[in-house]
Protein backbone atom coordinates (compact mmCIF):
# COMPACT_ATOMS: atom_id res chain seq x y z
CA UNK A 1 0.00 0.00 0.00
CA UNK A 2 1.40 3.13 -0.58
CA UNK A 3 1.94 5.57 1.62
CA UNK A 4 0.40 9.21 1.94
CA UNK A 5 2.98 11.79 2.34
CA UNK A 6 2.24 14.84 4.43
CA UNK A 7 2.69 18.28 3.16
CA UNK A 8 5.86 20.36 5.14
CA UNK A 9 5.60 23.90 3.32
CA UNK A 10 3.75 23.38 0.28
CA UNK A 11 6.10 19.98 -0.45
CA UNK A 12 4.79 16.30 -0.60
CA UNK A 13 7.36 14.99 2.14
CA UNK A 14 7.65 11.35 3.73
CA UNK A 15 9.41 11.28 7.03
CA UNK A 16 10.84 8.91 9.73
CA UNK A 17 7.99 7.08 10.58
CA UNK A 18 4.26 5.88 9.44
CA UNK A 19 0.73 5.81 10.92
CA UNK A 20 -1.70 3.27 10.11
CA UNK A 21 -5.26 4.07 9.50
CA UNK A 22 -7.93 1.69 9.85
CA UNK A 23 -11.87 1.33 8.78
CA UNK A 24 -13.43 1.12 12.05
CA UNK A 25 -16.15 -0.97 10.17
CA UNK A 26 -13.81 -4.19 9.69
CA UNK A 27 -10.59 -3.33 10.68
CA UNK A 28 -9.10 -3.21 7.80
CA UNK A 29 -5.71 -1.05 6.53
CA UNK A 30 -7.45 1.41 4.28
CA UNK A 31 -3.94 3.74 4.25
CA UNK A 32 -0.66 4.45 5.71
CA UNK A 33 0.24 7.88 6.50
CA UNK A 34 3.57 9.57 6.84
CA UNK A 35 4.61 10.89 9.50
CA UNK A 36 7.17 14.38 10.36
CA UNK A 37 10.43 13.88 11.92
CA UNK A 38 11.07 16.45 14.80
CA UNK A 39 13.03 18.04 12.29
CA UNK A 40 10.77 18.44 9.55
CA UNK A 41 8.02 19.57 12.16
CA UNK A 42 10.79 22.37 12.63
CA UNK A 43 11.14 23.33 9.30
CA UNK A 44 7.54 23.93 8.86
CA UNK A 45 7.48 25.85 11.30
CA UNK A 46 10.36 28.34 10.32
CA UNK A 47 9.13 28.30 6.75
CA UNK A 48 5.38 29.32 8.25
CA UNK A 49 6.66 32.30 10.08
CA UNK A 50 8.89 33.32 7.20
CA UNK A 51 6.48 33.44 4.80
CA UNK A 52 3.82 35.54 7.43
CA UNK A 53 4.71 38.91 5.81
CA UNK A 54 4.14 37.91 2.51
CA UNK A 55 1.19 35.95 2.97
CA UNK A 56 -0.41 38.96 4.88
CA UNK A 57 0.12 40.91 1.53
CA UNK A 58 -1.20 38.62 -1.29
CA UNK A 59 -3.80 40.11 -2.93
CA UNK A 60 -7.27 39.26 -2.66
CA UNK A 61 -7.92 37.91 -5.73
CA UNK A 62 -4.78 35.17 -5.19
CA UNK A 63 -6.27 33.85 -1.99
CA UNK A 64 -9.99 33.88 -3.42
CA UNK A 65 -8.93 32.17 -6.67
CA UNK A 66 -6.70 29.41 -4.42
CA UNK A 67 -10.03 28.76 -2.33
CA UNK A 68 -12.24 28.38 -4.92
CA UNK A 69 -9.88 26.14 -6.93
CA UNK A 70 -9.98 23.70 -3.75
CA UNK A 71 -13.41 24.29 -3.63
CA UNK A 72 -13.90 23.04 -7.34
CA UNK A 73 -11.48 20.36 -7.17
CA UNK A 74 -13.53 18.88 -4.09
CA UNK A 75 -16.27 18.95 -6.42
CA UNK A 76 -14.45 16.96 -9.08
CA UNK A 77 -13.40 14.50 -6.54
CA UNK A 78 -16.33 14.85 -4.38
CA UNK A 79 -17.14 10.46 -4.76
CA UNK A 80 -13.49 9.59 -4.02
CA UNK A 81 -13.16 11.98 -1.25
CA UNK A 82 -16.08 11.09 0.28
CA UNK A 83 -15.05 7.21 -0.12
CA UNK A 84 -11.97 8.16 1.73
CA UNK A 85 -13.62 9.25 4.37
CA UNK A 86 -16.23 6.11 5.17
CA UNK A 87 -12.94 4.28 4.98
CA UNK A 88 -11.24 6.31 7.61
CA UNK A 89 -13.62 7.39 9.56
CA UNK A 90 -16.52 4.69 9.16
CA UNK A 91 -19.21 7.07 8.95
CA UNK A 92 -21.74 5.48 5.98
CA UNK A 93 -21.39 6.86 2.74
CA UNK A 94 -24.95 8.75 3.73
CA UNK A 95 -22.77 11.13 5.82
CA UNK A 96 -19.26 11.45 3.99
CA UNK A 97 -21.27 12.80 0.96
CA UNK A 98 -22.71 15.58 3.05
CA UNK A 99 -19.63 16.45 4.63
CA UNK A 100 -17.79 16.79 1.21
CA UNK A 101 -20.76 19.00 0.35
CA UNK A 102 -20.20 21.17 2.76
CA UNK A 103 -16.49 20.88 2.15
CA UNK A 104 -17.00 22.35 -1.01
CA UNK A 105 -19.15 24.87 0.29
CA UNK A 106 -16.36 25.77 3.06
CA UNK A 107 -13.98 26.88 0.73
CA UNK A 108 -16.84 28.73 -1.53
CA UNK A 109 -17.74 30.71 0.82
CA UNK A 110 -14.31 31.45 2.24
CA UNK A 111 -13.29 32.60 -1.15
CA UNK A 112 -16.46 34.75 -1.52
CA UNK A 113 -15.75 36.32 2.07
CA UNK A 114 -12.39 37.21 1.00
CA UNK A 115 -13.35 39.30 -2.03
CA UNK A 116 -15.12 41.02 0.53
CA UNK A 117 -12.74 41.36 3.64
CA UNK A 118 -12.25 44.62 3.36
CA UNK A 119 -10.91 47.72 5.19
CA UNK A 120 -12.92 50.69 7.26
CA UNK A 121 -13.03 54.07 7.49
CA UNK A 122 -13.66 56.44 10.64
CA UNK A 123 -13.71 60.66 10.24
CA UNK A 124 -12.17 61.87 13.34
CA UNK A 125 -13.00 65.29 13.04
CA UNK A 126 -15.87 65.07 15.12
CA UNK A 127 -13.24 66.42 18.13
CA UNK A 128 -11.95 69.95 17.31
CA UNK A 129 -8.13 68.61 18.27
CA UNK A 130 -8.37 65.89 15.18
CA UNK A 131 -10.16 68.22 12.89
CA UNK A 132 -8.25 67.18 9.30
CA UNK A 133 -7.92 63.58 10.48
CA UNK A 134 -9.46 60.50 9.53
CA UNK A 135 -8.60 56.88 10.38
CA UNK A 136 -8.28 53.46 7.87
CA UNK A 137 -8.91 50.82 9.85
CA UNK A 138 -8.36 47.07 8.35
CA UNK A 139 -8.00 43.60 10.25
CA UNK A 140 -4.49 42.19 9.54
CA UNK A 141 -3.51 38.36 10.64
CA UNK A 142 -2.56 38.17 14.05
CA UNK A 143 0.01 35.84 12.84
CA UNK A 144 0.55 31.75 11.38
CA UNK A 145 -2.38 29.66 12.59
CA UNK A 146 -2.05 25.89 14.22
CA UNK A 147 -4.83 24.45 13.61
CA UNK A 148 -6.04 20.72 15.72
CA UNK A 149 -8.48 19.38 13.76
CA UNK A 150 -10.53 16.25 14.62
CA UNK A 151 -11.49 12.61 13.72
CA UNK A 152 -15.49 12.99 13.67
CA UNK A 153 -15.53 15.61 10.65
CA UNK A 154 -12.12 14.95 9.40
CA UNK A 155 -12.19 16.98 5.88
CA UNK A 156 -14.83 19.90 7.14
CA UNK A 157 -13.45 20.39 10.39
CA UNK A 158 -9.92 20.53 8.95
CA UNK A 159 -11.72 23.25 6.14
CA UNK A 160 -12.58 25.18 8.59
CA UNK A 161 -9.36 25.63 10.04
CA UNK A 162 -7.62 26.04 6.92
CA UNK A 163 -10.01 28.35 4.78
CA UNK A 164 -10.35 30.91 6.99
CA UNK A 165 -6.34 31.17 7.51
CA UNK A 166 -5.92 31.36 3.84
CA UNK A 167 -8.90 34.07 3.42
CA UNK A 168 -7.01 36.73 5.64
CA UNK A 169 -3.63 35.84 4.38
CA UNK A 170 -2.30 33.76 7.84
CA UNK A 171 0.51 31.05 7.14
CA UNK A 172 -1.66 28.12 8.57
CA UNK A 173 0.03 24.60 10.30
CA UNK A 174 -2.95 21.57 10.37
CA UNK A 175 -2.21 18.75 12.31
CA UNK A 176 -5.26 15.69 11.73
CA UNK A 177 -6.69 13.54 14.33
CA UNK A 178 -4.52 10.63 13.57
CA UNK A 179 -7.11 8.12 13.28
CA UNK A 180 -8.73 10.03 10.47
CA UNK A 181 -5.21 12.24 8.36
CA UNK A 182 -6.22 10.73 4.98
CA UNK A 183 -8.61 13.11 3.90
CA UNK A 184 -6.91 16.36 5.07
CA UNK A 185 -3.86 15.33 3.29
CA UNK A 186 -5.80 15.36 0.49
CA UNK A 187 -6.61 18.85 1.09
CA UNK A 188 -2.99 19.21 1.08
CA UNK A 189 -2.72 17.85 -2.43
CA UNK A 190 -5.26 20.31 -3.83
CA UNK A 191 -4.10 23.57 -2.18
CA UNK A 192 -0.56 22.53 -3.38
CA UNK A 193 -2.04 23.03 -7.04
CA UNK A 194 -2.62 26.56 -6.39
CA UNK A 195 0.27 28.06 -6.17
CA UNK A 196 0.14 29.71 -2.76
CA UNK A 197 3.42 30.33 -1.44
CA UNK A 198 5.90 27.68 -0.01
CA UNK A 199 5.71 28.04 3.95
CA UNK A 200 1.59 29.02 3.64
CA UNK A 201 0.47 25.73 4.46
CA UNK A 202 1.72 22.54 6.33
CA UNK A 203 -0.15 19.56 7.03
CA UNK A 204 1.42 17.64 9.90
CA UNK A 205 0.27 13.86 11.05
CA UNK A 206 1.99 14.82 14.08
CA UNK A 207 1.27 11.99 17.09
CA UNK A 208 -0.77 13.55 19.57
CA UNK A 209 2.29 12.97 22.22
CA UNK A 210 3.93 15.45 20.05
CA UNK A 211 1.28 18.27 19.69
CA UNK A 212 2.62 19.67 22.99
CA UNK A 213 5.46 21.58 21.01
CA UNK A 214 3.35 23.14 18.53
CA UNK A 215 0.98 24.44 20.81
CA UNK A 216 3.68 25.81 23.11
CA UNK A 217 5.75 27.19 20.18
CA UNK A 218 5.74 31.16 19.62
CA UNK A 219 5.46 31.03 15.59
CA UNK A 220 1.84 29.95 15.88
CA UNK A 221 0.39 32.39 18.32
CA UNK A 222 -3.52 31.69 17.38
CA UNK A 223 -4.36 27.73 18.50
CA UNK A 224 -7.72 26.97 16.83
CA UNK A 225 -8.65 23.29 18.49
CA UNK A 226 -11.73 21.09 17.58
CA UNK A 227 -11.48 18.06 20.09
CA UNK A 228 -12.30 16.52 23.51
CA UNK A 229 -13.55 18.92 26.56
CA UNK A 230 -10.33 18.32 28.91
CA UNK A 231 -8.10 18.75 25.75
CA UNK A 232 -9.08 21.83 25.01
CA UNK A 233 -9.07 23.69 27.57
CA UNK A 234 -5.73 21.98 29.02
CA UNK A 235 -4.31 23.57 25.69
CA UNK A 236 -5.95 26.99 26.64
CA UNK A 237 -4.16 26.54 30.10
CA UNK A 238 -0.83 25.97 28.55
CA UNK A 239 -0.49 29.34 26.58
CA UNK A 240 -2.43 31.44 28.11
CA UNK A 241 -0.72 34.35 26.07
CA UNK A 242 -1.72 32.98 22.85
CA UNK A 243 -5.52 33.47 21.29
CA UNK A 244 -6.86 30.29 21.33
CA UNK A 245 -9.76 29.10 19.85
CA UNK A 246 -11.80 26.07 21.18
CA UNK A 247 -14.64 24.10 19.91
CA UNK A 248 -14.92 21.55 22.03
CA UNK A 249 -18.34 18.88 23.26
CA UNK A 250 -21.98 18.92 23.98
CA UNK A 251 -24.89 17.19 25.17
CA UNK A 252 -27.30 18.78 22.92
CA UNK A 253 -30.66 19.20 23.88
CA UNK A 254 -34.07 19.22 22.13
CA UNK A 255 -37.04 20.55 23.51
CA UNK A 256 -40.37 19.12 22.02
CA UNK A 257 -43.29 21.54 22.71
CA UNK A 258 -47.07 21.05 22.71
CA UNK A 259 -47.41 23.67 18.92
CA UNK A 260 -44.85 21.38 17.26
CA UNK A 261 -45.30 18.97 14.62
CA UNK A 262 -44.89 15.48 16.55
CA UNK A 263 -44.10 13.84 13.15
CA UNK A 264 -41.12 15.94 11.99
CA UNK A 265 -39.82 16.51 15.65
CA UNK A 266 -39.33 12.75 15.97
CA UNK A 267 -38.35 11.92 12.13
CA UNK A 268 -35.68 14.72 13.23
CA UNK A 269 -34.46 13.96 16.20
CA UNK A 270 -34.55 10.19 15.84
CA UNK A 271 -32.36 10.34 13.04
CA UNK A 272 -29.90 13.58 14.52
CA UNK A 273 -29.40 11.68 17.95
CA UNK A 274 -27.51 8.73 15.72
CA UNK A 275 -26.39 10.31 12.67
CA UNK A 276 -22.61 9.45 12.35
CA UNK A 277 -23.51 6.87 15.18
CA UNK A 278 -24.07 10.43 17.21
CA UNK A 279 -20.23 11.25 17.00
CA UNK A 280 -20.85 15.29 16.56
CA UNK A 281 -20.79 18.18 19.39
CA UNK A 282 -24.24 18.56 18.04
CA UNK A 283 -25.87 15.16 18.08
CA UNK A 284 -28.98 15.35 20.39
CA UNK A 285 -28.45 13.31 23.49
CA UNK A 286 -30.73 15.09 26.12
CA UNK A 287 -34.95 15.24 24.68
CA UNK A 288 -37.52 17.21 26.54
CA UNK A 289 -40.91 16.83 25.93
CA UNK A 290 -44.02 18.70 27.10
CA UNK A 291 -45.64 15.98 29.49
CA UNK A 292 -49.24 17.16 26.84
CA UNK A 293 -47.78 15.70 23.89
CA UNK A 294 -45.25 12.78 25.62
CA UNK A 295 -47.36 9.68 25.26
CA UNK A 296 -48.14 11.02 21.57
CA UNK A 297 -44.41 11.77 20.64
CA UNK A 298 -42.75 8.29 22.29
CA UNK A 299 -44.05 5.47 20.00
CA UNK A 300 -43.05 8.26 17.23
CA UNK A 301 -39.57 8.60 18.17
CA UNK A 302 -38.74 4.89 19.35
CA UNK A 303 -40.09 3.82 15.75
CA UNK A 304 -37.97 6.13 13.96
CA UNK A 305 -34.94 4.85 15.74
CA UNK A 306 -35.97 1.34 15.17
CA UNK A 307 -36.49 1.97 11.96
CA UNK A 308 -33.10 3.84 11.30
CA UNK A 309 -31.02 1.38 8.70
CA UNK A 310 -27.72 0.79 10.61
CA UNK A 311 -24.98 -2.02 9.16
CA UNK A 312 -22.19 -1.41 6.38
CA UNK A 313 -20.96 2.05 5.76
CA UNK A 314 -20.27 1.23 2.25
CA UNK A 315 -23.91 0.76 1.58
CA UNK A 316 -25.96 3.82 0.17
CA UNK A 317 -28.83 2.87 2.54
CA UNK A 318 -27.46 2.93 6.06
CA UNK A 319 -27.44 5.47 8.15
CA UNK A 320 -26.21 4.25 11.33
CA UNK A 321 -22.66 2.93 11.36
CA UNK A 322 -19.79 1.86 13.40
CA UNK A 323 -18.37 4.29 16.32
CA UNK A 324 -14.87 5.38 15.41
CA UNK A 325 -13.61 2.46 17.86
CA UNK A 326 -14.42 -0.52 19.43
CA UNK A 327 -13.37 1.10 23.01
CA UNK A 328 -15.58 4.19 22.02
CA UNK A 329 -18.50 1.28 21.21
CA UNK A 330 -17.38 -0.03 24.58
CA UNK A 331 -17.23 3.00 26.75
CA UNK A 332 -20.90 4.24 25.10
CA UNK A 333 -21.63 0.25 26.38
CA UNK A 334 -20.31 1.02 29.53
CA UNK A 335 -22.27 4.29 30.27
CA UNK A 336 -25.64 2.89 29.12
CA UNK A 337 -24.89 -0.53 31.65
CA UNK A 338 -24.54 2.38 34.66
CA UNK A 339 -27.82 4.26 33.63
CA UNK A 340 -29.67 1.49 33.51
CA UNK A 341 -28.31 -0.01 36.76
CA UNK A 342 -29.44 3.43 38.19
CA UNK A 343 -33.13 3.11 37.14
CA UNK A 344 -33.16 3.72 33.48
CA UNK A 345 -35.13 1.84 30.93
CA UNK A 346 -34.27 0.85 27.83
CA UNK A 347 -36.61 1.66 24.86
CA UNK A 348 -34.81 1.02 21.92
CA UNK A 349 -31.28 -0.21 21.34
CA UNK A 350 -28.61 -1.16 24.32
CA UNK A 351 -26.75 -3.41 22.29
CA UNK A 352 -22.86 -3.73 21.11
CA UNK A 353 -21.20 -5.66 18.36
CA UNK A 354 -18.29 -5.07 17.56
CA UNK A 355 -17.33 -0.74 16.78
CA UNK A 356 -21.35 -0.50 16.55
CA UNK A 357 -23.61 0.22 18.72
CA UNK A 358 -27.36 0.29 18.61
CA UNK A 359 -29.40 2.91 18.32
CA UNK A 360 -30.72 3.38 21.42
CA UNK A 361 -33.60 5.69 23.52
CA UNK A 362 -33.48 5.79 27.28
CA UNK A 363 -36.27 7.13 29.77
CA UNK A 364 -36.26 7.73 33.56
CA UNK A 365 -32.64 8.20 33.54
CA UNK A 366 -30.87 9.52 36.28
CA UNK A 367 -30.06 13.72 36.74
CA UNK A 368 -26.77 12.29 37.78
CA UNK A 369 -26.01 9.60 34.83
CA UNK A 370 -23.25 9.78 32.93
CA UNK A 371 -25.53 10.09 29.84
CA UNK A 372 -27.37 12.62 30.95
CA UNK A 373 -24.44 15.42 32.57
CA UNK A 374 -21.45 14.17 30.16
CA UNK A 375 -21.03 13.82 26.69
CA UNK A 376 -21.64 10.80 25.27
CA UNK A 377 -20.81 10.94 21.54
CA UNK A 378 -22.28 7.88 20.51
CA UNK A 379 -25.96 6.77 19.04
CA UNK A 380 -27.69 7.17 22.36
CA UNK A 381 -30.53 9.88 23.78
CA UNK A 382 -32.42 10.35 27.03
CA UNK A 383 -36.48 11.41 26.91
CA UNK A 384 -38.01 12.73 29.74
CA UNK A 385 -41.42 14.69 30.08
CA UNK A 386 -41.95 18.23 31.54
CA UNK A 387 -44.20 20.57 32.93
CA UNK A 388 -44.25 23.53 30.41
CA UNK A 389 -41.49 26.05 29.04
CA UNK A 390 -39.40 27.00 32.01
CA UNK A 391 -38.94 23.59 33.10
CA UNK A 392 -37.59 22.51 29.56
CA UNK A 393 -35.69 25.93 29.44
CA UNK A 394 -34.13 25.05 33.17
CA UNK A 395 -33.14 21.44 32.28
CA UNK A 396 -31.31 22.69 29.20
CA UNK A 397 -29.30 25.14 31.05
CA UNK A 398 -28.57 22.26 34.06
CA UNK A 399 -25.45 21.56 32.42
CA UNK A 400 -21.87 21.89 31.82
CA UNK A 401 -21.95 22.49 28.16
CA UNK A 402 -23.41 25.13 26.30
CA UNK A 403 -23.14 24.14 22.23
CA UNK A 404 -26.60 24.50 20.53
CA UNK A 405 -30.44 23.80 21.54
CA UNK A 406 -33.03 22.78 19.17
CA UNK A 407 -36.75 24.02 20.21
CA UNK A 408 -39.69 22.47 18.46
CA UNK A 409 -42.05 25.53 18.59
CA UNK A 410 -43.90 27.13 15.97
CA UNK A 411 -44.42 30.08 18.78
CA UNK A 412 -42.28 33.20 18.01
CA UNK A 413 -42.23 34.69 21.26
CA UNK A 414 -41.14 31.13 22.52
CA UNK A 415 -38.31 31.44 19.77
CA UNK A 416 -36.97 34.36 21.29
CA UNK A 417 -37.49 33.42 24.72
CA UNK A 418 -35.27 30.45 23.95
CA UNK A 419 -32.99 32.92 21.92
CA UNK A 420 -32.36 35.09 25.21
CA UNK A 421 -32.59 32.21 28.38
CA UNK A 422 -30.56 29.37 26.89
CA UNK A 423 -27.15 29.04 27.83
CA UNK A 424 -25.64 28.24 24.44
CA UNK A 425 -24.07 29.53 21.20
CA UNK A 426 -27.09 28.75 19.08
CA UNK A 427 -30.86 28.11 19.32
CA UNK A 428 -32.23 26.14 16.45
CA UNK A 429 -36.16 27.23 16.32
CA UNK A 430 -38.48 24.03 14.69
CA UNK A 431 -35.48 21.82 14.02
CA UNK A 432 -32.44 20.19 16.06
CA UNK A 433 -29.57 21.30 17.96
CA UNK A 434 -27.37 19.40 15.05
CA UNK A 435 -28.24 21.79 12.15
CA UNK A 436 -25.04 23.79 11.32
CA UNK A 437 -24.80 25.94 7.83
CA UNK A 438 -21.34 26.39 7.58
CA UNK A 439 -21.11 29.96 7.29
CA UNK A 440 -23.08 31.19 10.35
CA UNK A 441 -21.03 31.69 13.50
CA UNK A 442 -20.42 28.51 15.26
CA UNK A 443 -19.12 27.86 18.68
CA UNK A 444 -19.87 27.39 22.55
CA UNK A 445 -20.39 28.91 25.82
CA UNK A 446 -19.46 27.26 28.97
CA UNK A 447 -17.04 24.19 28.83
CA UNK A 448 -18.17 23.80 24.97
CA UNK A 449 -15.38 26.32 24.14
CA UNK A 450 -14.31 29.94 23.43
CA UNK A 451 -14.57 31.47 19.94
CA UNK A 452 -16.35 31.52 16.92
CA UNK A 453 -15.91 29.30 14.03
CA UNK A 454 -18.13 29.95 10.21
CA UNK A 455 -15.96 31.84 7.31
CA UNK A 456 -16.35 35.56 8.64
CA UNK A 457 -16.24 34.77 12.69
CA UNK A 458 -13.16 32.50 12.29
CA UNK A 459 -11.49 35.42 9.73
CA UNK A 460 -12.24 38.06 12.40
CA UNK A 461 -10.89 35.80 14.98
CA UNK A 462 -7.58 34.92 13.31
CA UNK A 463 -7.38 38.92 12.67
CA UNK A 464 -7.28 42.07 14.78
CA UNK A 465 -7.84 45.74 13.90
CA UNK A 466 -4.74 47.98 12.72
CA UNK A 467 -5.16 51.46 12.23
CA UNK A 468 -4.05 54.30 9.88
CA UNK A 469 -4.23 57.43 10.69
CA UNK A 470 -4.04 60.52 8.00
CA UNK A 471 -3.36 64.21 9.01
CA UNK A 472 -3.99 67.38 7.19
CA UNK A 473 -6.80 65.91 5.06
CA UNK A 474 -9.33 68.66 3.45
CA UNK A 475 -11.97 66.66 5.35
C1 LIG B 1 -18.80 19.29 15.68
O1 LIG B 1 -18.93 18.10 15.97
O2 LIG B 1 -18.42 20.16 16.49
C2 LIG B 1 -19.11 19.81 14.31
C3 LIG B 1 -20.51 19.65 13.94
C4 LIG B 1 -20.73 20.05 12.51
O3 LIG B 1 -19.87 20.69 11.88
O4 LIG B 1 -21.80 19.74 11.97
Amino acid sequence: MNVTPFWLAGRAETGDGELTVTHPYDGRVVGTAAVPSPGQVEEALAAAHAVRAEAAALPLHVRAEALAHVSARLAERAEEVARLITGENGKPLLWARGEVNRAISTFRFAAEETRRFSGTTQRLDTDPAATGRMAYISRVPKGPVLGISPFNFPLNLAAHKIAPAIAVGAPIVLKPAPATPLSALLLGELLAETGLPAGMFSILTVPNDRAGGLVDDPRLPIVSFTGSVPVGWAINDQVPRKHVTLELGGNGAAVVLPDADLDWAAQRIGLFSNYQAGQSCIAVQRVYVDRSVYEAFLPKLVDTVGGLVTGDPWDDKTQVGPLVSEDAAERVEAWVDEAVSAGARILAGGTREGAAYAPTVLADVPADAKVSREEIFGPVMTVQPVDGVDEAFALVNDSKFGLQAGVFTRDLDIAFRAHRELEVGGVVIGDVPSYRADQMPYGGVKDSGVGREGLRSAMADYTEEKVLILTGLPL
